[in-house]
């Protein structure tokens, strides 16, 4: 469904339920990722990068507070006493186990009575009162960032040791050759959106860019494609790789992707989520850091896309010289389309989703592999931050890469073809994956 403005009482009854079934699916799948592991295990630290899980869950149910409580419903504050314990500018990472913290059951309470009142407060919305709750975006903007929450979860779940905690289903396998690459002509197209009403402040507005020919590969780099790359020496010659990469790369030990394990006899094998299986050759590759994907690119004698031309590739419709929501078209993402949601536990091989190829026929761009761009985080002409400076604003302009397309880890509601994601150049904890684009001469098309 897409959402437009509530025009009469049968849409803003619509809008309505659209929302409960977001808010409600975004706590399921919360619900899961914190019930998964025992008490002593929700207040742990499982990675310096990452905060104890008790803490997203708390401030999960904070940042809700704050905006559907407090802003929008104008009620009394559920607990006015602990914003400054989950206001994440307050405190980095690393401090936050030590922290006074609400334990386990304490933060499940919290969240609940949270929930509580805003399903009353989006009993009585009329999604009228200025910019906020027009067309819900406050309710969006909430149920996306915990979705957002629970994918930085999953992460920590992933670094986690010990026995499995979490199960799903095996990917759909291919049914598509998806190799190769597909050329894109010059040519302005329409990237960002001012009209679709969840977007976030950092995908707006709508502008034209100006892109020049360019040709993006059909489908991420695989796992078979990176251990060529390895054999080849890659990560042993220091010309494949920049200064910054190549430093990085001595001083963290990087010899293959993170949670890649290899046999005595050669063989490769990856982990998981707690289980160890032999690496499977047609996934995209995950978990590598943006020096990686850029040491593979000059290996391989192509670079990374600019968040431009990976918007374009997914988004541009050549037949109608308009942008799509989506690379399919404007419908919400399905199980057909893209692999997202937690509904894996891992990619899909590459050629598993053609129902999902954009107009211009390259392939899983949503979903499976968040895909490391070329650009840093800068905002687009007429940005304006809305409705708070920390969502992207103070981010701009600092040491982060691009990520576009969201991952199986990612749900639908908080991805889209404008969806911009960041982060520092050597993270890899992140579901993140890539593909290729190289220039392309006039003669070439
Ligand atoms: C947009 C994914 C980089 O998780 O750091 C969550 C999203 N912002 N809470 C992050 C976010 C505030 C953000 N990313
Ligand atoms: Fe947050």
């Amino acid at each position: 469904m897409t959402l437009s403005a509530p025009a009469d009482h049968t849409s803003r009854e619509q809008l309505r339920a659209r929302i409960a079934e977001v808010l409600a699916r975004a706590r399921a799948r919360t619900h899961t990722l914190t019930d998964a592991v025992d008490t002593n295990e929700l207040v742990a630290q499982h990675s310096p990068l990452m905060s104890p899980l008790v803490w997203d869950l708390a401030h999960i149910g904070n940042q809700e507070e704050l905006w559907l409580v407090r802003d929008v419903g104008g009620r009394e504050a559920v607990r006015a006493d602990i914003d400054e314990l989950y206001d994440a500018f307050k405190h980095a990472r690393v401090n936050r186990p030590a922290l006074p913290l609400l334990d386990p059951g304490q933060a499940r309470g919290y969240v609940g009575a949270v929930r509580e009142k805003v399903w009353d407060v989006l009993e009585s919305a009329s999604f009228d009162g200025g910019p906020l709750l027009a067309n819900g975006f406050a309710f969006g903007m909430i149920a996306q960032h915990e979705q957002q929450h629970d994918e930085t979860m999953l992460a920590t779940h992933q670094l986690r040791v010990g026995a499995p905690a979490l199960s799903a289903p095996a990917p759909p396998s291919a049914v598509v050759a998806a190799s190769g690459e597909v050329r894109v002509p010059a040519g302005e197209f329409t990237m960002g959106t001012s009209a679709d009403p969840w977007a976030l402040d950092n995908e707006r507005p709508a502008h034209p860019v100006f892109v020049d020919a360019f040709a993006i590969d059909v489908a991420p780099i695989t796992n078979e494609q990176y251990v060529a790359f390895i054999a080849d020496g890659g990560y042993d010659r220091p010309e494949l790789w920049s200064e910054r990469g190549w430093a990085h790369r001595v001083e963290a030990g990087l010899t293959a992707p993170q949670f890649w394990e290899r046999d005595t006899d050669g063989a490769w094998y990856r982990r998981a989520f707690g289980v160890r299986t032999p690496l499977a050759p047609k996934q995209p590759v995950v978990h590598v850091c943006w020096f990686e994907a850029e040491a593979y690119a000059n290996w391989a004698h192509k670079r990374l896309p600019t968040e431009a031309e990976w918007e374009k590739a997914a988004r541009y419709d050549p037949a109608t010289g308009t942008s799509r929501r989506y690379p399919w078209g404007e419908d919400d993402p399905s199980p057909r389309t893209a692999n997202l949601g937690q509904r894996h536990l891992e990619p899909a091989e590459v050629g598993a989703y053609p129902e999902g190829a954009s107009a211009l026929g390259v392939q899983q761009l949503i979903g499976d592999v968040w895909e490391w761009c070329s650009s840093g985080f800068d905002a687009y002409p007429g940005f304006r931050a809305f409705p708070y400076r920390e969502y992207s604003e103070v981010f701009f302009g600092g040491d982060y890469r691009m990520l576009r397309g969201g991952s199986f880890g990612t749900d639908a509601v908080a991805c889209r073809g404008t969806f911009r994601n960041w982060d520092h150049p050597i993270r890899r904890q992140i579901f993140a994956g890539f593909r290729l684009a190289r220039d392309l001469g006039p003669d070439e098309l």
